[in-house]
Formats: structure tokens, sequence, C-alpha cells
């Protein structure tokens, strides 16, 4: 364990995820294996799908990050065995509990057949660690908007593991709602990719959607009446037998998301007097809220951190961050820990 070795397993919802980190952070594999086209023809996740996927694959992406470590590391011979790693993490939650029951069991019984700590793993905390991948020097205080298939929160985190939640969503997270219109078009799961390429070629201001929750000081979020606003448009121009621009569309909506993004992610910088700026979860990886939020806040003065791309949707390089840095304090947990679906931050 003399290179103080982190394996990260991530399970939360339909991605089984394995990460190798160093105590440098230096990020030895990175291996995600989707399960997107099982769920695809349901719409969306379906949990029981999740769990069954998750036991038959988690060994195969284990053994391929373990390969992947030892050609990065350049070793000959067989593959680094779980005995020469210093620490297993987990995503212990949230997230559907069926899945992370699978990743936490197979955690545990690695590590307590490697006889190394066990280290769990708070899949918000992980999407907010993502970004020290690109910014290690990133430091508190400073602004976080998380936006992901399942929570939309604007976070104050004033040190690391002192978070304020500013506001959340009251209905549809930022992903879902995504999701939910590119469904009510008929163009597949998940929404996100395929609106954001979309409306690459689009016109943001061809429609005007409702900005919900648009006021000063106010940090709730609200996406189910753009949903609907959405849903209604489609409607009467199918009803007018007009044709619909989709990029146009796409471009509208996005527009429609991230304004209010913005307003209320530079409204809390104002009121913190934070500095600096951050951003996680699936729908960062989306180019125009990053190119937006770097352009219109750097504007600004602050300076804006964005994860790698990759590093956006689920994925355990960023468990394996939170990991090698709970490893480094001796964080561990106990070997009776249960997955915890509904863990905030
Ligand atoms: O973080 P994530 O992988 O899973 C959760 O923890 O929920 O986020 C998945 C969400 C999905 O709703 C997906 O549509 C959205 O992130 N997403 C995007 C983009 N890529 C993924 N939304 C907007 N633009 C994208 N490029
Ligand atoms: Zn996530």
């Amino acid at each position: 364990a003399s290179r103080r070795l982190v394996l990260a397993i991530e399970s939360s919802c339909d991605e089984t995820a394995v990460a190798i980190i160093d105590a440098e952070g230096n990020l030895l594999a990175n291996q995600v294996s989707t399960q997107i086209d099982f769920h695809a023809r349901f719409g969306g996740v379906v949990p029981e799908i999740a769990s069954r996927k998750h036991v038959e694959v988690i060994v195969g992406v284990v053994d391929a990050a373990l390969e992947e470590a030892t050609s990065a590391l350049g070793l000959g011979g067989g593959a680094l065995a779980p005995g020469e790693l210093a620490a297993v993490g987990v995503t212990q939650g949230p997230g559907l509990v069926g899945a992370l029951v699978v990743g936490v069991a197979f955690a545990k019984g690695l590590a307590w057949a490697a006889g190394v700590p066990l280290i769990a793993v708070n899949h918000l905390e992980g999407h907010l660690y993502a970004n020290l991948l690109t910014t290690p020097d990133l430091k508190p205080p400073f602004i976080f908007t998380l936006v992901s298939g399942g929570h939309t929160m604007l976070v104050h985190v004033k040190a690391w593991g002192a978070y304020e939640v500013l506001g959340e969503t009251l209905d549809d997270a930022v992903g879902e709602a995504f999701d939910k219109v590119a469904k009510a078009l008929g163009l597949g799961y998940p929404g996100g990719p395929i609106i954001s390429r979309l409306a690459e070629t689009g016109n943001p201001h061809a429609i005007e959607f409702p900005r919900a929750l648009n006021r000063k000081g106010d940090y709730r979020f609200s996406l189910s009446g753009l949903k609907t606003a959405v849903v209604t448009y489609i409607e009467q121009e199918t009803a007018a037998g007009r044709a619909i621009h989709l990029p146009d569309l796409a471009a509208s909506f996005e527009a429609a998301v991230f304004d209010v993004q913005y307003k209320k992610a530079r409204n809390a910088l104002r009121e913190t007097g934070a500095r600096e700026y951050c951003i996680g979860g699936g729908v960062a990886a989306n180019p125009h809220l990053r190119a937006m939020m770097i352009k219109k806040l750097g504007r600004q003065g602050i300076r804006v951190t964005v994860p790698p791309q990759n590093a956006c949707t689920d994925n355990a390089a960023m468990i394996a961050e939170v990991a090698r840095r709970k490893l480094a304090e001796g964080d561990f947990a106990c070997f009776d820990i249960d997955a915890d679906p509904n863990m905030t931050l």
C-alpha cells in the first residue's frame, strides 16, 4: 500500500463506475459502464433493472479499473491486486436504494478481504469535488450550483464540509426537466445531451418561456411550470398544423433554465461576498451553461471552475477524489454502514 491507492465505486443510479486514484490525486483508472440502453426503452431509469445490472457488471468493471491502473503505473506482470490498495471508497447515498446496496456491499467485501479501511462518500459531495479534478486549489468560501437528474441546489460552501443550502427545487430537478421535455418531443432518453445538441443551431430568443421564482433573495427553483409551458407550446403548434422548429425550441428552453441559474448564482455571490463559483452534476456537462457562467461571472471578477466534461455525469473519479481526502484525514466508515438513499449535503 505504499502508493496509497484508493479504489472507489459508484452505483447510485444507472452507471456502474470504478476509479483508482493515488495520494497526490493522479487518476490512474476511470471506468464507467452505463446501462442507458436498457432503460431508454422505458423512457427513464427502472430501479429494479438498475440493481440487477450493477450486480451483473460490477466485478468486470472493478477488474477493468485494476488493469487500467496497472498500465497507468507501468507495472509489468499481473494486474494490481486488491491487497495493494490503501482503502476502498463507495457512494453511500443519495440514490436508488437497490442500486446503492450493490456498491456498498461489494465495497465492504473488497475492503474486508484486502484488510483495508472502508470510506463512505456522499454522492452530492462527489459532484462538488469533481471540480478539484480540474482546479486542485479551489478553496471555500464559494458558491456551488448542483444541477443533476435528481437534484437542483444552490449552495454556499463556507468551508470543506460546511454547507449552507441556499435553495433547492420545489418540484422537478433541472436534469429531470431536460429529460421530460425530450420525452414530450419523442426524442429519447436521457434528454440533456439530445436537447443541448439541438440547441447549438437554435435561436434562444425564438420562444419566450417562463422564468419561475425569478426574484432577488429567493434561491428556490421551480421547473414544472416551464415543462408544462413547453408541452403546451408543442400541443398548440401541432394543433395549428405548424411544424416545430426543434433547435429554436431547445435553445429557448435552455435559455429559460440557464437564465434563472445565472441570476440566482450571481445574487448569491453578491450576497455572500464569495469570489469563487463552481458547478456540478450531469447538467454541468452542458456546453452552453458552462460557457455562460464562465463568461458572465468571469466578467464580474469571479473565478469560475467547471469539472471535466466527463466528470459531470455520474462517475467514480469524483467519488475517488472525496475518498482520497478522507483517507488523508483518517475519516473511515464502520463495516456495518447501510446505503442511505436520502442523504443530503
Ligand atoms: O449527475 P447525473 O449523471 O445523475 C444524477 O445524479 O442525477 O445527471 C443526469 C442528468 C440527466 O437528467 C441528463 O439529462 C442530464 O444530467 N444531462 C444534461 C446533459 N448531459 C446530461 N443536461 C443538459 N445538458 C447536457 N449536456
Ligand atoms: Zn449524480
